[in-house]
């Protein structure tokens, strides 16, 4: 079959990782007989560099126009250092959030096990870690008016908005996974002081009601915070609202160690977006250094979410699997004797072609 895939590479090590996930990409289309046509265009600080504008028109219309979306990195350290800079690269991936309904980031968490050494944690606490992240994506105090300050400056406002059918939409989709999963699900709020967080609760419970297979519990966000870390293997599917979402994600990210290789899924109310957790490393960037796992496993959930592709999607993942158990690894895993960034890329891509 015929697939578009637009193909965001951004900033910092963006283009490197993309590049090998591309590879990876090229050879399922070799081996399974599909033809992937890659739109590439600008996002982020290159975006503002060139057009003026983080996420420019162009850029928009051709994710609109793809089956999916393939994301590198964005965020440049000249505009972190410029706190008065009016156009910010993360600005653009706010805009492609809600230009494009990108309503759930999805973000699974899991261990391998040559890798628990690298934990912050005991082995015994992480092995085994299974987690599926949901976070809301387009709500919240992330984009809920008023926001600003007052006329004399010396108050500042956010406002955290939510509506039912926004928190349907998200809990429903963690519901579906959990069925694939161990179908339990954990709603992280603070109910017991937000009233956002109890139209969150009073609505989970109602969708609750309309999937008996699954065993939902609420938990309050600093519990959760605590929990992730004495106790992750309790968790399943998680979903919250954006904010508490967007701090529990990055801790839980961390827990098992694997935070170069960890992929994410931003679903879309018709087109979604993945990419890597990660940002864009700009220390790195050029140096063929950088991990590209995070980006090709990525590649491997647009494959098996964004195109419905499984087979060709665990035809990725295996081959992923099976370069860090060879140790074709970049140097943030194997200081010792550690490989290019494209040499992984081109290492798993043989695998695919080979399996
Ligand atoms: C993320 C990032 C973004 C967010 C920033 C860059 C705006 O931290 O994707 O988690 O806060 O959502
Ligand atoms: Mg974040």
């Amino acid at each position: 079959m015929n697939y578009k895939i637009a193909v965001l590479p951004g900033d910092g090590i963006g283009p490197e990782i993309i590049d090998q996930a591309i590879k990876a990409l090229n050879a399922v289309a070799g081996k399974f007989n599909h033809s992937f046509i890659y739109e590439y265009a600008l996002v982020g600080a290159v975006a503002i560099d060139k057009t003026g504008s983080p996420l420019p028109e162009e850029t928009l219309l051709k994710c609109k126009a793809s089956d999916a979306v393939l994301f590198g990195a964005i965020g440049d350290p000249k505009y972190d250092a410029d706190p008065k800079a009016t156009v910010r690269p993360e600005q653009g991936l706010l805009a492609m959030r809600k230009e494009l309904g990108l309503y759930a980031n999805v973000r699974p968490v899991t261990t391998f096990p040559s890798l628990l050494d690298k934990s912050p944690l005991r082995k015994e606490i992480v092995s085994g870690v299974d987690i599926l992240m949901v976070r809301e994506l387009t709500g919240g105090i992330y984009f809920g008016k008023p926001q600003g300050r007052s006329e004399d400056g010396k108050t500042a406002y956010d406002s955290c908005v939510y509506s039912r059918f926004e928190i349907e939409r998200v809990v429903r989709l963690a519901c579906e996974y959990a069925l694939k999963r161990k179908g339990k699900v954990t709603v992280v709020d603070k109910a017991n002081v937000l009233a956002t967080s109890r139209l969150w609760r009073e609505t989970s419970k109602e969708i609750a009601s309309e999937y008996p297979g699954i065993e939902m519990d609420f938990m309050f966000v600093d519990n959760a915070a605590m929990q992730l870390i004495q106790n992750p293997l309790r968790f399943d599917v998680i979903v919250t609202e954006n904010m508490f979402g967007d701090i529990l994600s990055d801790e839980a990210s961390v827990i098992t160690g694997s935070l170069g290789l960890l992929p994410s899924a931003s679903i879309g109310l018709s087109t979604s977006v993945f990419e890597p957790i990660h940002g864009s490393y700009p220390q790195a960037a050029g140096k063929n250094i950088a991990n590209p796992l995070g980006t090709i496993l990525s590649a491997a959930m647009l494959l098996e979410t964004g195109l419905n592709l499984t087979r060709e999607s665990h035809a990725v993942t295996k081959a992923a699997i099976k370069s860090l158990e060879a140790g074709i690894v970049t140097e943030d895993i194997d200081r010792s004797n550690p490989c290019s960034t494209s040499m992984v890329g081109d290492r798993i891509a043989e695998y695919i072609l080979s399996t």
